[in-house]
């Protein structure tokens, strides 16, 4: 059996993922891990201007050159796409993969997407794979690892880890990002990975990994994304009529995004948190459909 792994990742925390996630099939699979960077690749930890500064061309999927890389001319039985979502889309170095020359070898082959997160990752899901949709692969199977501490503690996590690089917990803070037993845990989906790629039974895939906790996923999480999203992306054209990511012309669009990004997360959060669950109570027939079709591999434009 042939695997090729394809994914990018700044602090290693995805490539972990996908080991263990690979760890029991390793021994019975020939596996091929291509890692795309690009040429001059994102800095990690980030300053505060670098890295909001580089939200519109998240959301507005501008891709940059990337770094030569060769995938093996194999005939390959299974794609694993490990990625993260960067301002509520795919990460820019994702964005580029995806609209290379490169990718169009995915076409005709069974994909399955692993995303490691924070928790906000629908909209960039739905844009990958609209990418996997438009290129004609088969998109068979989605695992999302995601930090499970409480939201604001996440962010303090996630803010302390972007700018100066710890991810292991401090004095009051727990680790950041997806918590190392959620690492060494996605190893369970191992055997069922293996088993579709066997028998080529992909329509059984998706429920099974879904019947081991691959996605899990509240509701109000699609009201927040939905809203944010909206936000975004006119910030993102706004921000953008200043230049392209790096010039200076454009920072003090990038500081209003980022005081207000910071208002909305800091101050209005327990608001909106408190409506969007309002708004999933009062409509749970609209959110029970939107759930199942979320933690599935399904494609319909525009539903974010
Ligand atoms: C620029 C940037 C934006 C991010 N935006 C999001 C986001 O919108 N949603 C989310 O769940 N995680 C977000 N994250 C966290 C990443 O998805 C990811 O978990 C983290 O960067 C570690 O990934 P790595 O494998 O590249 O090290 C963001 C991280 C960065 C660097």
């Amino acid at each position: 059996m042939n695997i090729l792994v394809l994914y990018y990742t700044q602090t290693g925390q995805l490539r972990q993922i996908i080991d263990n996630m690979l760890l029991t099939v390793k021994d019975k699979a020939s596996i091929d891990f291509v890692e795309y960077k690009p040429v001059h690749d994102f800095p990690f930890p980030w300053t505060s201007d670098q890295f909001f500064d580089a939200m519109p061309e998240c959301v507005l999927e501008i891709p940059v050159p990337l770094q030569s890389f060769n995938i093996p001319d194999k005939a390959y039985d299974l794609v694993i796409l490990g990625y993260q979502p960067w301002f509520l889309s795919p990460s820019v170095p994702t964005t580029s993969f995806l609209r290379s020359e490169d990718a169009k070898k995915l076409q005709g082959k069974p994909v399955i997407t692993v995303v490691g997160s924070r928790n906000m990752w629908l909209n960039a899901q739905e844009k990958v794979k609209a990418q996997l949709n438009r290129i004609g692969a088969n998109h068979v199977g989605n695992i999302v690892l995601a930090d499970t501490n409480h939201n604001l503690i996440s962010l303090f996590t996630v803010i302390r880890w972007t700018f100066t690089g710890q991810k292991v917990r401090s004095r009051f803070l727990p680790e950041a990002g997806v918590q190392t037993p959620d690492i060494e845990g996605s190893r369970k989906f191992g055997a069922a990975i293996y088993e579709a790629a066997s028998s080529k039974n992909w329509a059984a895939l998706q429920p099974q990994l879904l019947a081991q906790g691959a996605v899990s996923l509240k509701p109000t999480l699609i009201v927040l994304e939905k809203r944010g999203i909206t936000q975004f992306r006119k910030f993102a054209v706004y921000i953008r009529e200043k230049g392209e990511r790096g010039n200076p012309e454009r920072l003090q669009r990038v500081h209003l995004f980022k005081r207000l990004l910071l208002t909305g997360i800091f101050v209005l959060s327990p608001v909106s948190g408190f409506t969007a669950k309002l708004a999933s109570l009062l409509k749970r027939k609209t959110f029970a459909k939107q759930l199942a079709y979320f933690k599935g591999v399904d494609y319909e434009p525009n539903v974010i």
